[in-house]
Protein backbone atom coordinates (compact mmCIF):
# COMPACT_ATOMS: atom_id res chain seq x y z
CA UNK A 1 0.00 0.00 0.00
CA UNK A 2 1.06 3.43 -0.62
CA UNK A 3 2.07 6.16 2.07
CA UNK A 4 -0.19 9.00 2.90
CA UNK A 5 1.83 11.19 1.02
CA UNK A 6 1.81 9.03 -1.82
CA UNK A 7 -1.53 9.30 -1.98
CA UNK A 8 -1.90 12.64 -1.31
CA UNK A 9 0.34 13.68 -4.34
CA UNK A 10 -1.56 10.99 -6.65
CA UNK A 11 -4.79 10.48 -5.92
CA UNK A 12 -5.54 8.92 -9.11
CA UNK A 13 -3.03 5.73 -8.49
CA UNK A 14 -5.20 5.02 -4.80
CA UNK A 15 -8.50 5.10 -6.89
CA UNK A 16 -7.45 2.82 -9.36
CA UNK A 17 -5.89 0.88 -7.05
CA UNK A 18 -9.12 0.10 -4.55
CA UNK A 19 -11.90 1.93 -5.64
CA UNK A 20 -12.64 -0.68 -7.86
CA UNK A 21 -13.34 1.64 -10.89
CA UNK A 22 -12.70 0.00 -14.51
CA UNK A 23 -9.95 1.68 -15.82
CA UNK A 24 -10.67 2.85 -19.63
CA UNK A 25 -8.98 0.15 -20.66
CA UNK A 26 -12.12 -0.36 -22.92
CA UNK A 27 -12.22 2.91 -24.57
CA UNK A 28 -15.42 3.51 -26.01
CA UNK A 29 -16.22 5.92 -29.26
CA UNK A 30 -15.29 9.23 -28.10
CA UNK A 31 -17.93 10.96 -30.47
CA UNK A 32 -20.52 9.09 -28.59
CA UNK A 33 -18.80 9.60 -25.11
CA UNK A 34 -17.02 12.67 -25.19
CA UNK A 35 -13.26 13.03 -24.07
CA UNK A 36 -13.76 11.71 -20.57
CA UNK A 37 -14.12 7.81 -21.96
CA UNK A 38 -16.93 6.16 -20.26
CA UNK A 39 -18.92 6.38 -17.17
CA UNK A 40 -17.00 4.91 -14.78
CA UNK A 41 -13.10 5.00 -15.58
CA UNK A 42 -10.06 7.21 -14.11
CA UNK A 43 -8.05 8.47 -16.58
CA UNK A 44 -4.94 10.94 -16.65
CA UNK A 45 -7.27 14.17 -17.44
CA UNK A 46 -8.80 13.92 -13.85
CA UNK A 47 -5.21 13.45 -12.00
CA UNK A 48 -5.21 17.41 -12.69
CA UNK A 49 -8.84 18.38 -11.46
CA UNK A 50 -8.75 15.60 -8.25
CA UNK A 51 -7.22 17.67 -5.94
CA UNK A 52 -8.47 20.89 -7.36
CA UNK A 53 -11.55 19.45 -6.34
CA UNK A 54 -11.08 18.27 -2.95
CA UNK A 55 -10.05 21.82 -2.39
CA UNK A 56 -12.99 23.39 -3.65
CA UNK A 57 -14.91 21.09 -2.11
CA UNK A 58 -13.79 22.32 1.00
CA UNK A 59 -15.11 25.72 0.66
CA UNK A 60 -18.10 25.51 -2.00
CA UNK A 61 -21.77 26.30 -0.54
CA UNK A 62 -24.51 23.70 -0.82
CA UNK A 63 -27.58 25.96 -2.09
CA UNK A 64 -30.66 25.70 0.53
CA UNK A 65 -33.86 24.70 -1.50
CA UNK A 66 -37.00 24.79 -0.02
CA UNK A 67 -39.94 22.47 0.14
CA UNK A 68 -42.60 22.72 -2.29
CA UNK A 69 -46.22 22.39 -1.31
CA UNK A 70 -49.40 20.64 -2.84
CA UNK A 71 -50.56 23.58 -4.75
CA UNK A 72 -47.15 24.29 -5.83
CA UNK A 73 -46.68 20.76 -7.47
CA UNK A 74 -50.63 21.46 -9.30
CA UNK A 75 -48.92 24.60 -10.81
CA UNK A 76 -45.29 22.84 -11.48
CA UNK A 77 -47.89 20.09 -13.44
CA UNK A 78 -49.73 23.17 -15.88
CA UNK A 79 -46.63 24.81 -16.08
CA UNK A 80 -45.14 21.64 -18.00
CA UNK A 81 -48.35 20.96 -19.80
CA UNK A 82 -48.88 23.95 -21.43
CA UNK A 83 -44.90 23.60 -22.91
CA UNK A 84 -45.67 20.60 -24.31
CA UNK A 85 -46.97 21.13 -27.64
CA UNK A 86 -44.70 23.23 -28.57
CA UNK A 87 -41.31 21.61 -26.81
CA UNK A 88 -43.44 18.04 -28.83
CA UNK A 89 -43.33 19.63 -32.22
CA UNK A 90 -39.85 20.99 -32.28
CA UNK A 91 -37.61 18.41 -34.76
CA UNK A 92 -35.98 15.69 -32.74
CA UNK A 93 -32.55 17.34 -34.05
CA UNK A 94 -32.49 20.18 -31.93
CA UNK A 95 -34.21 18.35 -28.96
CA UNK A 96 -30.89 15.96 -29.09
CA UNK A 97 -28.46 18.85 -29.68
CA UNK A 98 -29.70 20.67 -26.35
CA UNK A 99 -28.79 17.45 -24.72
CA UNK A 100 -25.94 17.24 -26.31
CA UNK A 101 -24.76 20.85 -24.69
CA UNK A 102 -26.43 20.12 -21.48
CA UNK A 103 -23.72 17.44 -21.40
CA UNK A 104 -21.27 19.64 -22.50
CA UNK A 105 -22.34 22.16 -19.60
CA UNK A 106 -22.50 19.25 -16.96
CA UNK A 107 -18.97 18.55 -17.38
CA UNK A 108 -17.80 22.15 -17.24
CA UNK A 109 -19.18 22.64 -14.62
CA UNK A 110 -18.11 19.23 -12.69
CA UNK A 111 -15.94 21.15 -9.96
CA UNK A 112 -18.87 22.15 -8.29
CA UNK A 113 -21.53 19.27 -9.31
CA UNK A 114 -19.38 16.85 -7.65
CA UNK A 115 -18.61 19.26 -4.67
CA UNK A 116 -22.59 19.09 -4.43
CA UNK A 117 -22.81 15.32 -5.00
CA UNK A 118 -19.81 15.27 -1.80
CA UNK A 119 -21.62 17.49 0.68
CA UNK A 120 -25.34 16.11 -0.14
CA UNK A 121 -24.95 12.66 -0.61
CA UNK A 122 -21.21 12.05 0.93
CA UNK A 123 -20.37 10.48 -2.17
CA UNK A 124 -16.56 10.02 -1.95
CA UNK A 125 -14.64 12.15 -4.87
CA UNK A 126 -14.60 8.92 -7.54
CA UNK A 127 -17.84 8.48 -6.86
CA UNK A 128 -19.04 12.05 -7.69
CA UNK A 129 -16.86 11.77 -10.78
CA UNK A 130 -18.71 8.88 -11.66
CA UNK A 131 -22.02 11.27 -11.45
CA UNK A 132 -20.75 13.68 -13.89
CA UNK A 133 -20.02 11.25 -16.25
CA UNK A 134 -22.95 8.57 -16.12
CA UNK A 135 -24.71 11.82 -16.39
CA UNK A 136 -23.09 13.18 -19.11
CA UNK A 137 -23.18 9.90 -21.17
CA UNK A 138 -26.57 9.30 -20.47
CA UNK A 139 -27.43 12.96 -22.63
CA UNK A 140 -25.07 11.68 -25.42
CA UNK A 141 -26.29 8.25 -25.62
CA UNK A 142 -30.46 9.09 -25.63
CA UNK A 143 -29.43 12.10 -27.86
CA UNK A 144 -27.75 9.50 -30.38
CA UNK A 145 -30.42 7.12 -29.63
CA UNK A 146 -33.78 9.58 -30.25
CA UNK A 147 -32.21 10.91 -33.77
CA UNK A 148 -32.40 6.95 -34.80
CA UNK A 149 -35.75 6.47 -32.98
CA UNK A 150 -38.06 9.20 -33.75
CA UNK A 151 -37.11 10.02 -37.13
CA UNK A 152 -40.29 8.86 -39.43
CA UNK A 153 -40.87 5.50 -40.40
CA UNK A 154 -42.30 4.40 -43.25
CA UNK A 155 -43.75 0.72 -43.38
CA UNK A 156 -45.35 -1.78 -45.90
CA UNK A 157 -48.50 -1.97 -47.24
CA UNK A 158 -50.28 -2.68 -50.34
CA UNK A 159 -49.74 -0.32 -53.73
CA UNK A 160 -51.78 2.49 -53.31
CA UNK A 161 -51.40 3.18 -49.47
CA UNK A 162 -48.99 4.97 -47.50
CA UNK A 163 -48.14 3.60 -43.86
CA UNK A 164 -46.18 5.85 -41.23
CA UNK A 165 -45.14 5.12 -37.80
CA UNK A 166 -44.79 8.37 -35.60
CA UNK A 167 -42.90 9.01 -32.36
CA UNK A 168 -43.39 11.56 -30.15
CA UNK A 169 -44.03 12.73 -26.58
CA UNK A 170 -46.93 11.28 -24.55
CA UNK A 171 -47.48 14.45 -22.38
CA UNK A 172 -45.76 15.71 -18.90
CA UNK A 173 -44.04 12.85 -17.21
CA UNK A 174 -43.16 12.62 -13.43
CA UNK A 175 -39.62 11.90 -12.87
CA UNK A 176 -38.89 10.73 -9.19
CA UNK A 177 -35.40 10.02 -7.92
CA UNK A 178 -33.41 8.36 -5.22
CA UNK A 179 -30.36 10.41 -3.58
CA UNK A 180 -27.88 7.45 -4.41
CA UNK A 181 -27.42 8.86 -7.96
CA UNK A 182 -28.62 12.37 -7.42
CA UNK A 183 -27.10 13.70 -10.41
CA UNK A 184 -26.72 10.31 -12.42
CA UNK A 185 -29.96 8.88 -12.54
CA UNK A 186 -32.05 12.18 -12.30
CA UNK A 187 -30.50 13.94 -15.38
CA UNK A 188 -31.19 10.72 -17.29
CA UNK A 189 -34.96 10.30 -16.29
CA UNK A 190 -35.50 14.01 -17.17
CA UNK A 191 -33.47 13.87 -20.48
CA UNK A 192 -35.23 10.80 -22.00
CA UNK A 193 -38.24 12.01 -21.09
CA UNK A 194 -37.46 15.18 -22.62
CA UNK A 195 -35.66 14.09 -25.70
CA UNK A 196 -38.61 12.13 -26.82
CA UNK A 197 -40.67 14.82 -27.03
CA UNK A 198 -42.39 15.08 -23.26
CA UNK A 199 -42.25 18.06 -20.76
CA UNK A 200 -40.78 17.13 -17.17
CA UNK A 201 -42.46 18.03 -13.71
CA UNK A 202 -38.96 16.60 -11.59
CA UNK A 203 -38.84 15.87 -7.98
CA UNK A 204 -35.51 14.52 -6.27
CA UNK A 205 -34.87 13.16 -3.12
CA UNK A 206 -35.23 14.93 -0.29
CA UNK A 207 -31.65 14.93 0.90
CA UNK A 208 -30.54 16.01 -2.46
CA UNK A 209 -32.34 19.12 -3.33
CA UNK A 210 -28.92 21.47 -4.57
CA UNK A 211 -27.43 19.23 -6.81
CA UNK A 212 -30.78 18.47 -8.60
CA UNK A 213 -31.62 22.38 -8.60
CA UNK A 214 -28.09 23.25 -10.13
CA UNK A 215 -28.81 20.17 -12.86
CA UNK A 216 -32.15 21.92 -13.56
CA UNK A 217 -30.58 25.42 -13.89
CA UNK A 218 -27.67 23.79 -16.43
CA UNK A 219 -31.08 22.03 -18.68
CA UNK A 220 -32.14 25.07 -18.82
CA UNK A 221 -28.90 27.25 -19.80
CA UNK A 222 -28.45 24.33 -22.35
CA UNK A 223 -31.97 25.06 -24.07
CA UNK A 224 -34.58 23.54 -22.62
CA UNK A 225 -37.42 26.11 -21.65
CA UNK A 226 -38.24 26.89 -18.44
CA UNK A 227 -41.83 25.49 -18.36
CA UNK A 228 -40.45 22.14 -20.40
CA UNK A 229 -38.56 20.96 -17.13
CA UNK A 230 -40.03 22.05 -13.32
CA UNK A 231 -38.09 21.16 -10.40
CA UNK A 232 -40.16 20.27 -7.07
CA UNK A 233 -38.37 19.43 -3.88
CA UNK A 234 -39.78 17.61 -1.27
CA UNK A 235 -40.45 14.26 0.37
CA UNK A 236 -43.12 11.39 0.07
CA UNK A 237 -45.77 14.04 0.00
CA UNK A 238 -44.82 16.34 -2.88
CA UNK A 239 -43.82 12.84 -4.77
CA UNK A 240 -47.23 11.57 -3.77
CA UNK A 241 -49.06 14.84 -4.99
CA UNK A 242 -47.22 14.31 -8.48
CA UNK A 243 -47.83 10.74 -9.26
CA UNK A 244 -51.80 11.01 -7.65
CA UNK A 245 -52.35 13.90 -10.25
CA UNK A 246 -54.65 12.63 -13.45
CA UNK A 247 -53.00 15.10 -15.41
CA UNK A 248 -49.06 13.25 -15.65
CA UNK A 249 -48.81 11.22 -18.61
CA UNK A 250 -46.22 8.64 -17.33
CA UNK A 251 -43.69 7.84 -14.68
CA UNK A 252 -40.30 7.53 -14.13
CA UNK A 253 -39.43 6.14 -10.62
CA UNK A 254 -35.90 5.06 -9.13
CA UNK A 255 -36.55 4.15 -5.78
CA UNK A 256 -37.36 1.38 -3.02
CA UNK A 257 -39.43 -1.69 -3.80
CA UNK A 258 -42.05 -0.28 -1.57
CA UNK A 259 -42.29 3.32 -3.12
CA UNK A 260 -42.92 1.50 -7.00
CA UNK A 261 -45.52 -0.34 -5.55
CA UNK A 262 -47.25 2.50 -3.70
CA UNK A 263 -46.73 4.67 -7.08
CA UNK A 264 -48.38 2.12 -9.28
CA UNK A 265 -51.16 1.64 -6.90
CA UNK A 266 -51.69 5.33 -6.63
CA UNK A 267 -51.27 5.43 -11.12
CA UNK A 268 -54.57 2.91 -10.77
CA UNK A 269 -56.80 4.96 -9.01
CA UNK A 270 -60.02 7.05 -10.29
CA UNK A 271 -62.41 5.84 -12.75
CA UNK A 272 -61.41 8.89 -15.77
CA UNK A 273 -57.79 8.73 -15.07
CA UNK A 274 -55.92 7.64 -18.12
CA UNK A 275 -53.87 4.56 -17.96
CA UNK A 276 -50.19 5.74 -17.81
CA UNK A 277 -46.86 3.95 -17.95
CA UNK A 278 -44.50 3.37 -15.03
CA UNK A 279 -40.92 2.68 -15.16
CA UNK A 280 -39.67 1.53 -11.88
CA UNK A 281 -36.29 0.96 -11.43
CA UNK A 282 -35.81 -0.57 -7.96
CA UNK A 283 -33.86 -2.62 -5.03
CA UNK A 284 -32.07 -6.23 -5.13
CA UNK A 285 -30.52 -8.69 -2.81
CA UNK A 286 -27.60 -9.30 -4.97
CA UNK A 287 -25.53 -12.36 -5.09
CA UNK A 288 -22.69 -13.41 -5.93
CA UNK A 289 -21.81 -17.11 -6.41
CA UNK A 290 -18.31 -18.58 -6.45
CA UNK A 291 -16.87 -21.69 -7.22
CA UNK A 292 -13.77 -23.51 -6.84
CA UNK A 293 -12.08 -22.68 -10.24
CA UNK A 294 -12.26 -19.07 -9.86
CA UNK A 295 -9.22 -16.56 -8.78
CA UNK A 296 -9.13 -15.76 -5.02
CA UNK A 297 -7.23 -12.91 -5.54
CA UNK A 298 -9.76 -11.38 -8.01
CA UNK A 299 -13.01 -12.41 -6.29
CA UNK A 300 -12.06 -10.73 -2.89
CA UNK A 301 -10.75 -7.50 -5.10
CA UNK A 302 -14.14 -7.54 -7.06
CA UNK A 303 -15.99 -8.42 -3.55
CA UNK A 304 -14.43 -5.40 -1.92
CA UNK A 305 -15.79 -3.31 -4.59
CA UNK A 306 -19.45 -4.75 -5.03
CA UNK A 307 -20.16 -4.89 -1.54
CA UNK A 308 -18.42 -1.86 0.23
CA UNK A 309 -17.67 0.86 -2.47
CA UNK A 310 -20.15 3.84 -2.03
CA UNK A 311 -20.68 2.48 1.39
CA UNK A 312 -22.74 -0.42 -0.04
CA UNK A 313 -25.90 2.33 -1.17
CA UNK A 314 -25.90 1.15 -4.82
CA UNK A 315 -28.84 -0.74 -5.83
CA UNK A 316 -26.08 -2.84 -7.44
CA UNK A 317 -24.39 -3.25 -4.71
CA UNK A 318 -23.18 -7.06 -3.40
CA UNK A 319 -25.41 -8.00 -0.29
CA UNK A 320 -25.27 -11.96 -0.38
CA UNK A 321 -21.59 -13.94 -1.22
CA UNK A 322 -22.21 -17.30 -2.29
CA UNK A 323 -19.10 -19.30 -1.52
CA UNK A 324 -18.22 -22.93 -2.44
CA UNK A 325 -18.00 -25.28 0.37
CA UNK A 326 -14.11 -26.21 0.14
CA UNK A 327 -13.04 -22.76 -0.70
CA UNK A 328 -15.38 -20.88 1.82
CA UNK A 329 -12.79 -20.46 4.47
CA UNK A 330 -9.40 -19.50 2.35
CA UNK A 331 -11.30 -16.76 0.54
CA UNK A 332 -12.96 -15.49 3.62
CA UNK A 333 -9.32 -15.22 5.10
CA UNK A 334 -7.99 -13.18 2.10
CA UNK A 335 -11.19 -11.21 2.24
CA UNK A 336 -10.55 -10.28 6.27
CA UNK A 337 -7.35 -9.15 5.21
CA UNK A 338 -8.39 -6.74 1.98
CA UNK A 339 -11.26 -5.42 4.34
CA UNK A 340 -8.51 -4.18 6.62
CA UNK A 341 -7.13 -2.06 3.96
CA UNK A 342 -10.21 -0.04 3.32
CA UNK A 343 -9.86 3.55 4.79
CA UNK A 344 -13.72 4.88 5.91
CA UNK A 345 -13.77 8.52 7.00
CA UNK A 346 -14.64 11.91 4.65
CA UNK A 347 -15.86 11.32 1.55
CA UNK A 348 -13.89 14.98 0.52
CA UNK A 349 -10.39 13.13 1.37
CA UNK A 350 -9.42 11.66 -1.97
CA UNK A 351 -8.16 9.09 -0.04
CA UNK A 352 -11.50 7.84 1.11
CA UNK A 353 -12.62 4.71 0.25
CA UNK A 354 -16.05 4.04 2.12
CA UNK A 355 -17.56 7.49 3.03
CA UNK A 356 -20.68 7.61 5.64
CA UNK A 357 -24.22 6.33 5.30
CA UNK A 358 -27.09 8.81 3.97
CA UNK A 359 -28.99 10.02 7.05
CA UNK A 360 -29.43 9.32 10.93
CA UNK A 361 -32.45 7.16 10.49
CA UNK A 362 -30.62 5.10 7.74
CA UNK A 363 -27.45 4.60 10.17
CA UNK A 364 -29.55 3.51 13.11
CA UNK A 365 -31.30 1.17 11.18
CA UNK A 366 -28.05 -0.59 9.84
CA UNK A 367 -26.56 -0.48 13.00
CA UNK A 368 -29.46 -1.99 15.34
CA UNK A 369 -29.57 -4.49 12.29
CA UNK A 370 -26.13 -5.00 12.22
CA UNK A 371 -25.70 -5.49 16.42
CA UNK A 372 -28.47 -8.00 16.11
CA UNK A 373 -26.14 -10.45 14.05
CA UNK A 374 -23.04 -9.38 15.98
CA UNK A 375 -22.66 -13.78 17.12
CA UNK A 376 -22.45 -14.24 12.99
CA UNK A 377 -19.86 -11.34 12.48
CA UNK A 378 -16.83 -12.81 10.46
CA UNK A 379 -14.99 -9.75 9.68
CA UNK A 380 -15.50 -6.13 10.57
CA UNK A 381 -13.23 -3.08 10.74
CA UNK A 382 -12.41 0.05 12.63
CA UNK A 383 -14.46 3.48 11.48
CA UNK A 384 -13.91 6.60 13.24
CA UNK A 385 -16.05 7.62 15.79
CA UNK A 386 -17.53 10.41 14.97
CA UNK A 387 -20.06 10.65 12.04
CA UNK A 388 -22.70 8.64 10.83
CA UNK A 389 -20.03 5.36 10.01
CA UNK A 390 -21.47 1.87 9.14
CA UNK A 391 -18.15 -0.35 9.32
CA UNK A 392 -17.70 -2.67 6.47
CA UNK A 393 -19.19 -6.14 8.26
CA UNK A 394 -19.31 -9.35 6.79
CA UNK A 395 -22.25 -11.67 8.13
CA UNK A 396 -22.32 -15.20 8.12
CA UNK A 397 -25.57 -17.13 7.56
CA UNK A 398 -26.42 -20.73 7.50
CA UNK A 399 -28.53 -20.61 4.19
CA UNK A 400 -29.03 -18.79 1.21
CA UNK A 401 -33.17 -18.30 2.35
CA UNK A 402 -32.00 -16.02 5.86
CA UNK A 403 -31.80 -13.24 3.43
CA UNK A 404 -34.31 -11.11 2.35
CA UNK A 405 -34.42 -7.74 3.23
CA UNK A 406 -31.83 -5.35 0.85
CA UNK A 407 -29.55 -3.80 3.56
CA UNK A 408 -28.84 -1.02 2.12
CA UNK A 409 -25.11 0.04 3.67
CA UNK A 410 -21.73 -2.03 3.65
CA UNK A 411 -23.19 -5.14 5.16
CA UNK A 412 -21.99 -8.36 3.21
CA UNK A 413 -23.81 -11.23 4.13
CA UNK A 414 -21.59 -15.18 3.43
CA UNK A 415 -23.03 -18.09 2.91
CA UNK A 416 -22.30 -21.44 1.00
CA UNK A 417 -22.77 -24.00 -1.78
CA UNK A 418 -22.17 -27.24 -2.63
CA UNK A 419 -20.48 -28.57 -5.10
CA UNK A 420 -22.38 -29.77 -8.34
CA UNK A 421 -25.47 -27.42 -7.16
CA UNK A 422 -25.25 -24.59 -9.13
CA UNK A 423 -28.52 -24.25 -10.94
CA UNK A 424 -30.04 -25.05 -7.66
CA UNK A 425 -27.90 -22.31 -5.98
CA UNK A 426 -29.04 -19.89 -8.64
CA UNK A 427 -32.64 -21.06 -8.42
CA UNK A 428 -32.53 -20.51 -4.56
CA UNK A 429 -31.53 -16.78 -4.85
CA UNK A 430 -34.39 -16.81 -7.73
CA UNK A 431 -36.38 -17.35 -5.35
CA UNK A 432 -36.38 -14.27 -3.30
CA UNK A 433 -37.96 -12.61 -6.47
CA UNK A 434 -35.88 -9.67 -6.79
CA UNK A 435 -33.98 -9.96 -10.30
CA UNK A 436 -31.23 -6.64 -10.07
CA UNK A 437 -27.82 -7.59 -10.58
CA UNK A 438 -25.96 -11.29 -9.97
CA UNK A 439 -22.29 -11.91 -10.20
CA UNK A 440 -20.85 -15.24 -11.10
CA UNK A 441 -17.15 -16.30 -10.55
CA UNK A 442 -15.74 -19.47 -12.38
CA UNK A 443 -13.44 -20.47 -15.11
CA UNK A 444 -15.92 -23.24 -16.25
CA UNK A 445 -17.73 -22.62 -19.24
CA UNK A 446 -20.47 -24.22 -18.93
CA UNK A 447 -21.29 -22.97 -15.55
CA UNK A 448 -21.11 -19.48 -17.32
CA UNK A 449 -24.04 -21.06 -19.85
CA UNK A 450 -25.89 -22.11 -16.65
CA UNK A 451 -25.34 -18.41 -15.12
CA UNK A 452 -26.68 -16.70 -18.40
CA UNK A 453 -30.16 -19.33 -18.99
CA UNK A 454 -31.36 -19.89 -15.14
CA UNK A 455 -29.75 -15.98 -13.29
CA UNK A 456 -33.49 -14.04 -13.17
CA UNK A 457 -31.89 -10.89 -13.45
CA UNK A 458 -31.48 -7.97 -15.41
CA UNK A 459 -27.55 -7.43 -14.95
CA UNK A 460 -25.38 -10.32 -15.05
CA UNK A 461 -21.94 -10.31 -14.42
CA UNK A 462 -19.29 -13.01 -15.11
CA UNK A 463 -15.84 -13.17 -13.20
CA UNK A 464 -16.30 -9.03 -12.93
CA UNK A 465 -17.21 -6.45 -10.04
CA UNK A 466 -21.33 -5.87 -10.04
CA UNK A 467 -21.28 -1.97 -10.36
CA UNK A 468 -20.67 0.90 -12.52
CA UNK A 469 -22.98 -0.09 -15.58
CA UNK A 470 -21.59 2.02 -18.56
CA UNK A 471 -24.23 3.76 -20.41
CA UNK A 472 -24.42 2.05 -23.60
CA UNK A 473 -22.21 -1.09 -22.53
CA UNK A 474 -24.12 -2.43 -19.85
CA UNK A 475 -28.31 -1.01 -20.15
CA UNK A 476 -28.83 -0.93 -16.54
CA UNK A 477 -32.01 -2.29 -14.97
CA UNK A 478 -34.12 -4.99 -13.03
CA UNK A 479 -37.13 -7.40 -13.18
CA UNK A 480 -39.50 -8.69 -10.59
CA UNK A 481 -39.21 -7.03 -7.53
CA UNK A 482 -36.23 -5.06 -8.83
CA UNK A 483 -38.15 -3.40 -11.18
CA UNK A 484 -40.31 -3.21 -14.52
CA UNK A 485 -37.73 -2.52 -17.25
CA UNK A 486 -36.61 -1.00 -20.08
CA UNK A 487 -33.09 -0.71 -19.09
CA UNK A 488 -31.75 3.07 -18.42
CA UNK A 489 -28.63 3.79 -20.68
CA UNK A 490 -29.88 0.93 -23.00
CA UNK A 491 -31.46 0.81 -26.96
CA UNK A 492 -34.47 0.11 -25.22
CA UNK A 493 -35.37 2.39 -22.94
CA UNK A 494 -36.55 5.87 -25.04
CA UNK A 495 -39.67 4.09 -26.90
CA UNK A 496 -41.40 3.37 -23.32
CA UNK A 497 -41.16 7.59 -23.23
CA UNK A 498 -43.36 7.54 -26.96
CA UNK A 499 -46.55 7.84 -27.52
CA UNK A 500 -46.76 5.76 -31.12
CA UNK A 501 -49.13 6.48 -33.98
CA UNK A 502 -49.91 4.93 -37.26
CA UNK A 503 -50.66 6.91 -39.88
CA UNK A 504 -52.05 5.28 -42.87
CA UNK A 505 -53.38 7.52 -46.35
CA UNK A 506 -55.05 6.28 -49.00
CA UNK A 507 -53.54 7.85 -51.52
P1 LIG B 1 -37.30 5.76 -1.69
O1 LIG B 1 -38.23 4.81 -2.37
O2 LIG B 1 -37.50 6.00 -0.25
O3 LIG B 1 -37.39 7.19 -2.38
C1 LIG B 1 -37.17 7.36 -3.76
C2 LIG B 1 -37.91 8.61 -4.22
O4 LIG B 1 -39.30 8.38 -4.11
C3 LIG B 1 -37.60 9.85 -3.39
O5 LIG B 1 -37.54 10.96 -4.25
C4 LIG B 1 -38.83 9.94 -2.47
O6 LIG B 1 -39.08 11.23 -1.98
C5 LIG B 1 -39.92 9.46 -3.40
N1 LIG B 1 -41.12 8.94 -2.74
C6 LIG B 1 -41.21 8.34 -1.53
N2 LIG B 1 -42.49 7.97 -1.29
C7 LIG B 1 -43.21 8.33 -2.37
C8 LIG B 1 -44.60 8.21 -2.73
N3 LIG B 1 -45.49 7.63 -1.94
N4 LIG B 1 -44.99 8.68 -3.94
C9 LIG B 1 -44.11 9.24 -4.79
N5 LIG B 1 -42.79 9.40 -4.49
C10 LIG B 1 -42.34 8.95 -3.30
O7 LIG B 1 -35.82 5.25 -2.01
P2 LIG B 1 -34.43 5.89 -1.52
O8 LIG B 1 -34.20 5.50 -0.12
O9 LIG B 1 -34.38 7.33 -1.89
O10 LIG B 1 -33.40 5.15 -2.48
C11 LIG B 1 -32.82 3.92 -2.17
C12 LIG B 1 -33.54 2.81 -2.92
O11 LIG B 1 -33.45 3.07 -4.33
C13 LIG B 1 -32.91 1.46 -2.72
O12 LIG B 1 -33.91 0.49 -2.54
C14 LIG B 1 -32.16 1.23 -4.02
O13 LIG B 1 -31.95 -0.14 -4.30
C15 LIG B 1 -33.05 1.90 -5.00
N6 LIG B 1 -32.33 2.26 -6.24
C16 LIG B 1 -32.58 1.56 -7.38
C17 LIG B 1 -31.87 1.84 -8.55
C18 LIG B 1 -32.09 1.08 -9.82
O14 LIG B 1 -31.67 1.55 -10.88
N7 LIG B 1 -32.74 -0.07 -9.80
C19 LIG B 1 -30.91 2.86 -8.53
C20 LIG B 1 -30.70 3.56 -7.35
C21 LIG B 1 -31.43 3.26 -6.21
N1 LIG C 1 -25.82 2.06 -12.43
C1 LIG C 1 -25.40 1.85 -11.08
C2 LIG C 1 -24.42 0.73 -10.97
O1 LIG C 1 -24.33 -0.06 -11.88
C3 LIG C 1 -26.57 1.62 -10.21
O2 LIG C 1 -23.77 0.60 -9.96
Amino acid sequence: HLTDEELLADPVEKIAEVGGTRHPSIPLPKDLFGAWGNSEGIDLFDRAILKTTADAIAVAPVPHVGTAGGSEVGLAIAKAQGAFPAWNARPVEERAAILERYADLLEANRIELMAYAVKEAFKTIPDALGEIREAADFCRYYAMQARGILGLRVLPGPTGERNELRMGGRGTWATIAPWNFPLAIFTGQNVAALVTGNTVVAKPAPQTPGIAARAIELAHEAGVPADALVLVTGGPEVGAALTDDPRIAGVAFTGSTPTAKRIARSLLEGEDRPIVPLIAETGGVNAMIVDSTALPEQVVADVVTSAFRSAGQRCSALRLLILQEEIAEPILEMLKGAMQLLRVGDPGDPRTDVGPVIDDAAYEKLMAYRESVRSQWIATIDVPAEGRFVPPTAIRLNAIEELNTEWFGPLLHVATWPAGELTKTIERVNAKRFGLTMGLHSRIARSAEIAEAKAHVGNLYINRSMIGAVVGSQPFGGEGLSGTGPKAGGPNYLPRFCAERAVSVDT
